[in-house]
């Protein structure tokens, strides 16, 4: 049997899998087990921004690999400590509180919202509006926050408390907003449910919503953060300031890590015992954050994203002038949807058999989100193999 037999007996069947076994990466490059090269455009969808097998990142996990894997939280670490250090001193937040997933990262802060009303006296401010065609996870909590039938679907009856109102819509957010809701939850840019991209005047309008109504922002950057839209995190465009933030996905680079950023007065509702999680913020997984943060830094990747996330959307709209098909694209940075007529698991499928992963949501929305230090000639690449394979079809 090969692997992907051995896989398809095992392991449960919650995924669709594409017919390729990866061994190996380097950069923005993929190998399978067949020696067949692939430039990916997934990135592990928007997880490893530096790609694969960055030396830093490596030598950093080789470093703390011998010193120190785990301990638990009753204990002080030192790569934890500069970790949440940093993220403090780059973001609105003054405290952080370390998961292991997105999900994670969004059911802490689904908890702390409520929290922070229940000890200020206001049991009854408990409900979460959240957005139609959002994704916050798979949990009990985030799919309930999840404005997306199909991910729901079976799992009635979901928690109460969660409400929806339209994407980049002030008016019908105002009319879900009540004295009994304890936070607004939203991506700043929708990811899974198209790459939907709201105006910055709205965001300002949610917070001024939220401020008005006396309840929390939450952000869910958990896929547009560490600079994948050519910001740290993508509220920043908008120059708005959410109380709770969520990250995980590229914080890592591919290691778990979830991280739920807040400022001081909401954070103070989670006091000794109020949450927790065993791995969360383990010396391993934050010893490789913090490398991968630096890195950015360092290497000026955020400027490299808005040069190279421009281009790629240039080049887009040349091929949207020849090929009716593409009905639009849109982004920010290196996060971008190509919106299709027709379904797009037919080009996804003839991409990967010209050596190209792109990968495609909500049926007719590729999404492109390479790791950030993408090059030129890989998106020329990527260019030319979907001209052919549109051409083609
Ligand atoms: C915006 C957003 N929030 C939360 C999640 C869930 O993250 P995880 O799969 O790490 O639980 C995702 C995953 O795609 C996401 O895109």
């Amino acid at each position: 049997m090969n692997i992907a037999q051995i896989a398809d007996q095992a392991i449960a069947q919650t995924y669709a899998r594409y017919p390729l076994t990866l061994v190996r990466g380097r950069g923005c490059t993929l190998f399978d087990d067949q020696g067949n090269a692939y430039t990916d455009f997934i990135a592990g969808i928007a997880v490893c921004n530096l790609g694969h097998a960055h030396p830093k990142l490596v030598a950093s996990l080789r470093d703390q690999a011998e010193r120190l894997w785990h301990v638990s939280n009753l204990f002080y670490t030192q790569p934890q400590a500069e970790l949440a250090s940093w993220l403090t001193s780059r973001s609105f937040a003054d405290r952080v509180f370390f998961a292991n997933s997105g999900a994670e990262a969004n059911e802490a802060a689904i908890k702390l919202a409520r929290k922070y009303f229940k000890d200020r006296r206001q049991p009854g401010r408990f409900r979460v509006v959240s957005m139609n065609q959002s994704f916050h996870g798979r949990t009990m909590a985030t799919l309930s926050a999840t404005g997306q039938e199909k991910v729901r679907k079976g799992f009635d009856p979901v928690l109460e408390g969660f409400d929806f109102a339209e994407f980049n819509n002030i008016e019908d957010l105002a009319c879900m907003v009540g004295a009994d809701t304890c936070a607004v939850l939203m991506e700043p840019i929708q990811g899974e449910g198209g790459v939907i991209c709201p105006d910055h005047a709205y965001l300002q309008q949610v917070r001024q919503l939220c401020d008005e109504s006396g309840c929390l922002l939450i952000f869910d950057e958990v896929q547009t953060g560490i600079g994948r839209t050519g910001r740290l995190f993508a509220h920043e465009h908008a120059g708005v300031r959410p109380d709770i933030m969520t990250l995980a996905k590229a914080l890592g680079n591919g290691l778990p890590i979830g991280a739920m950023l807040a400022t001081e007065s909401v954070a103070e509702a989670f006091g000794a015992g109020a949450h927790a999680s065993t791995f969360g913020g383990s010396p391993i997984v934050t010893a490789v954050a913090l490398a991968v943060l630096q890195t950015l830094e360092q290497d000026d990747i955020l400027d490299q994203v808005n040069a190279t996330g421009a281009y790629l959307l240039d080049r887009l709209a040349e091929l949207q002038k020849r090929h009716t098909i593409i009905e639009a694209v849109r982004g920010k940075g290196l996060l971008i949807g190509v919106q299709l007529s027709k379904p797009g698991a037919p080009i996804v499928a003839a991409c990967m058999q010209k050596g190209f992963l792109v990968n495609c949501v909500q049926d007719n929305v590729l999404r492109l989100a390479p790791p950030l230090i993408i090059r030129r000639q890989e998106i020329d690449g990527l260019m030319d193999c979907l001209d052919e394979v549109i051409t083609e079809m």
